[in-house]
């Protein structure tokens, strides 16, 4: 009988050295990818940019912002690299962020996906998120414009 170790997942905070490694997996994981231009505002700003490594090679990377005073977090990308997906990193970088926001003390976690996104959509909704709405045309694609399903999770019932 063979036994599967899973290699662990280490997570710091991401740096500008992250960015060429962040923007090969960004333009490969998305039909429209962020530019490193956006990338590099959400280091600037201050954003929580994380990211996830696995033997010392980077196979994810999650932005989150918060808003202390209204106590809302704001997850924006959640990334894994395609080679790397289906394996359960995306849960374990969530769950990271879940971490992370109940130490901030915000109660509100807020998110966006494409409806074309069936593994986003059903990770996010096994870890308790429920849809709040929809944000027509909210993303643009090569060819015209698709809706956004807005998720939110209470962290306080979670
Ligand atoms: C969405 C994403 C972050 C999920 O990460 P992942 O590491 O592939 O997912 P995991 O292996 O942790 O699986 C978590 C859950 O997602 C769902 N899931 C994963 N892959 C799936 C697939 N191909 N089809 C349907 N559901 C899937 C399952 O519910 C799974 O839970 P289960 O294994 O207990 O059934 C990853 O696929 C990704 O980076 N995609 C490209 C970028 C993206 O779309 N990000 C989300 C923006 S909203």
């Amino acid at each position: 009988m063979s036994t599967m170790v899973k290699p662990s997942l280490q997570h710091r905070l991401m740096t500008e050295h992250d960015l060429p490694g962040v923007m090969e997996i960004e333009n490969r994981a998305y039909p429209v990818p962020w530019t490193i231009g956006i990338m590099r505002d959400c280091l600037r700003i201050g954003y929580h940019c994380w990211a996830y490594e696995q033997n010392g090679g980077l196979v994810g990377y999650a932005i989150m912002s918060m808003a202390m005073d209204v106590g809302e977090a704001h997850i924006l990308n959640l990334c894994v690299r395609p080679e790397s997906q289906g394996a359960g990193i995306g849960r374990r970088m969530l769950e990271h962020m879940l971490e992370l926001v109940r130490d901030s003390g915000c109660h509100l976690i807020l998110l966006e996906a494409r409806p074309s996104n069936p593994a986003a959509i059903r990770l996010y909704r096994s870890t308790g998120f429920e849809q709040i709405g929809r944000r027509k045309a909210y993303y643009p694609l090569p060819d015209g414009r698709e809706d956004a399903l807005v998720f939110a999770l209470d962290i306080s019932s979670a």
